[in-house]
């Protein structure tokens, strides 16, 4: 394949958010994976130091909580202050302890350097979320900055980034709800949020998959938004009617599966459609230059739990156990690598317009860090979340190939080699990202740049194991970032090879 890099043409800016992350109260996302005071490994709060040093190196520079589903039975006030009471969590049917709450996620913030996103309970009320705003945001004022102020905290923490609500458009959340009480509750909530701290920015539950739900969202609170939430789960299956008021049909099959590497694969040609889908509409509806998309919960694997509502057809009795499915490493092998490589540049081809991405979730479940009583696996993900975080560059330009090379898979066309690129503005190096594919062959590529650079040497940083299904779990370390090429002499129009089933990022030096 030959690919054509301009670096004038097509510039902007990378937002480092697409780099980030969420944590959710689900199994041991956070109790037992973020925080777990009776560990060897914490910290003075309680918090797990060796996670903490793993998120560090990843400089993960967003993280959304507390949910996820969680979020639609949450009420943030049972978790501050002195006298917290477990409460019973209906959405997941266990019980909280609360002893991880607003604080707590805003000291583990400051301690690996993210930026708290919080998601607000649409269930609740206008003033609940707003109040949660005072709570953060007031300097002193009004009864629940000071109470944040009595809890010992006397700085506001100063929460930029907010979003109304998380998948209410699904009719079997608790937290579904129809359209039109959607929209007087999020335009209720928008002004209340906004009139506490107008500097807050804004999202909105959506997806591509209800365009009433998000058009008339749009029209009714679009002037409120800078973002607009989107979530993606490839490897299980949506299909048959999920408008409010239908008990899901029986084609409706929600629960998630372990496709095998090919079916990854053609899973990576859905990518591209909701974020085209969502430029068009902003772009229609006029929002294009005030409203970026957060892609704010993705992984290619939708997690185990079981869906619990009475009623639906894939309702289990034993559902607790399944969630412990997640945990099994095996699971994440160089094919969640390559996906997620693929998700990545999409969204750099796209800087323009997506401006956060949050991996779903950062620890367990099926998270990029697993956490066990003697230490953490750093599964294959955390090493693509790695490697674009520490060495792709924070510009985007234009990469254009010519005659990209495709492999046929199960009825699907797909291409070989997904690339993207950008210049590394503090040290003037282009990067290129280039995820193989294919599973059995090393491929090539060759480049060339337009535009006076000329290039004199190059190197590669490589994420990889022996085989498309390495994984790294306790004990077992087969998949990590390889430097593959060191300031190798650069020709234009060359070949460079790729490994199979490879993740790599290219530095070009001048
Ligand atoms: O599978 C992830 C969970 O389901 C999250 O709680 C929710 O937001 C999602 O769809």
């Amino acid at each position: 394949m030959k690919c054509r890099i301009n670096p004038r043409r097509s510039r902007a800016a990378v937002s480092p958010m697409i780099y980030g992350s969420f944590i959710e109260h689900h199994h041991r996302q956070v109790y037992g994976g973020i925080y777990d005071p009776k560990s060897k490994f914490a910290d003075e709060d309680g918090f797990r130091g060796d996670v903490i040093e793993a998120v560090k190196q990843l400089k993960t520079p967003v993280i959304r909580w507390p949910g996820g589903c969680f979020v639609d039975d949450y009420h943030w006030k049972n978790g501050v202050g002195p006298d917290r009471l477990p409460s019973f969590d209906k959405n997941w049917k266990v019980e909280e302890l609360n002893t991880f709450g607003t604080d707590e996620f805003m000291k583990f913030c400051r301690k690996t350097g993210a930026e708290p996103y919080l998601c607000t309970n649409a269930t609740a009320s206008p003033e609940e979320a707003s109040d949660w705003v005072e709570y953060c945001n007031l300097e002193s004022d009004g009864r629940y900055a000071k109470a944040r102020i009595a809890n010992g905290y006397e700085k506001p923490w100063g929460v930029k980034y907010w979003s109304i609500g998380n998948e209410n458009y699904f009719p079997y959340q608790v937290g579904g709800s129809d359209l039109d009480t959607w929209l007087r509750y999020s335009l209720q909530t928008a002004k209340v949020m906004k009139r506490v701290d107008p500097d807050i920015e804004l999202s909105a539950a959506m997806t591509m998959d209800n365009l009433e739900w998000c058009v008339r969202t749009l029209e009714q609170i679009g002037f409120a938004l800078s973002w607009v939430s989107l979530h993606g789960y490839w490897d299980f299956v949506y299909k048959g009617d999920l408008a409010f008021g239908t008990v899901p049909g029986p084609k409706v099959i929600p629960n998630a599966k372990n496709a095998d590497y090919e079916e990854c694969m053609r899973n990576v040609e859905k990518i591209r459609s909701p974020i085209a889908r969502m430029r068009a509409l902003l772009t229609a509806a006029g929002f294009d230059s005030s409203i970026k998309i957060a892609f704010d919960e993705w992984n290619l694997r939708g997690w185990y739990h079981p869906y619990i509502l009475e009623g639906h057809p894939n309702r289990k009795e034993d559902y607790l156990p399944e969630r412990s499915r997640n945990d099994d490493n095996s699971l994440y092998t160089m094919a969640d690598a390559v996906f997620s490589a693929c998700f990545l540049n999409e969204c750099l081809r796209n800087a323009d317009i997506v401006g956060m991405a949050n991996f779903s979730p950062l620890v367990n479940t099926r998270g990029a860090i697993f956490t066990h009583e003697n230490g953490i696996v750093k599964r294959s993900t955390y090493h693509v979340l790695d490697l674009y975080m520490n060495h792709f560059g924070n510009e985007r330009v234009d990469i254009w190939s010519g005659n990209p090379e495709t492999y046929e898979t199960g009825g699907t066309e797909c291409e070989v080699l997904d690339v993207a690129a950008a210049e590394r503005t503090a040290d003037g190096v282009y990067t290129v990202a280039v995820a193989n594919k294919d599973a059995e062959n090393s491929r090539s590529a060759a480049f060339d740049f337009d535009a006076g650079f000329a290039p004199k040497s190059f190197s590669i940083y490589t994420v990889n194991g022996e085989d498309k299904a390495s994984y790294n779990d306790v004990g077992r370390d087969e998949i990590c970032i390889v430097k593959t090429a060191d300031k190798q002499k650069f020709a234009a129009g060359s070949d460079i090879r790729f490994e199979p089933h490879s993740v790599n990022i290219i530095e070009f030096e001048a």
